[in-house]
């Protein structure tokens, strides 16, 4: 998907990227993450709970394997062109606009009307969410891990990066698109 493709994605509530990055760059290693962070899978669950949450089908089969079903407490929008079947709390889309439609209806009905509507990766839906998103929420992993998947080139002159919290081996980021 171009840039201009991406940014017609309309939507009034804030689209917000959400990934944890090593500083090579490094997402994944076969399907998974390869790291084991406590403090990060909580963060990802205290920032996403009771948002809808956009992802790649192979992400969406990675968190049902370890997890034996979808995030709690989230609607998934799973993108693929698969025929997949999924359990109550996910839904599958077939491309960019048929997702953010789906996460509207999830934010409307099943979630308060919240504001936020997630995307949660792989590299293939950063990629094609990028241009579009509003905000972006970045774990820095202080690591160089061997991996497979890996966040793709973003333009940071358009973000403003607006808190740092500082942790033993890895750091929560948050960034703002400027005006
Ligand atoms: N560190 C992090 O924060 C983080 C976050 C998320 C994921 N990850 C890691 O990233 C890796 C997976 O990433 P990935 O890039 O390989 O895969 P992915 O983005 O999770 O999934 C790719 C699949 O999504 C579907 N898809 C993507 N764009 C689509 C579109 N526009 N329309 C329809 N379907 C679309 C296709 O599914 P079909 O093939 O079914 O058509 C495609 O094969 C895993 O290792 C995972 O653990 C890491």
């Amino acid at each position: 998907m171009s840039e201009n493709e991406a940014t017609r994605l309309e939507t009034d509530r804030e689209l917000v990227g959400i990934v944890a990055v090593a500083e090579n760059g490094v997402i994944g290693k076969d399907g998974d993450m390869p790291w084991h962070i406590p403090d990060d899978l909580q963060h990802f669950k205290e920032t996403t709970m009771g948002h809808p949450i956009i992802m790649g089908r192979v992400t969406y089969e990675g968190i049902l394997e370890a997890l034996g079903e979808p995030l709690p407490g989230r609607t998934t929008i799973v993108l693929t062109g698969r025929d997949l079947e999924t359990p109550e709390n996910a839904v599958i889309a077939g491309d960019l606009e048929d997702a953010l439609e789906k996460a509207e209806r999830a934010a409307r009905e099943r979630h308060g009307d919240t504001d936020r509507i997630f995307v949660a990766g792989g590299a293939t839906v950063y990629d094609q969410f990028l241009p579009a998103l509003d905000r972006l929420i970045v774990t820095e992993i202080a690591d160089d891990p061997d991996g497979d998947t890996r966040f793709p080139d973003w333009d940071r002159e358009a973000f403003d990066e607006v808190s740092r919290d500082d942790r033993d081996g890895f750091a929560f980021l948050e960034y703002s698109r400027l005006e």
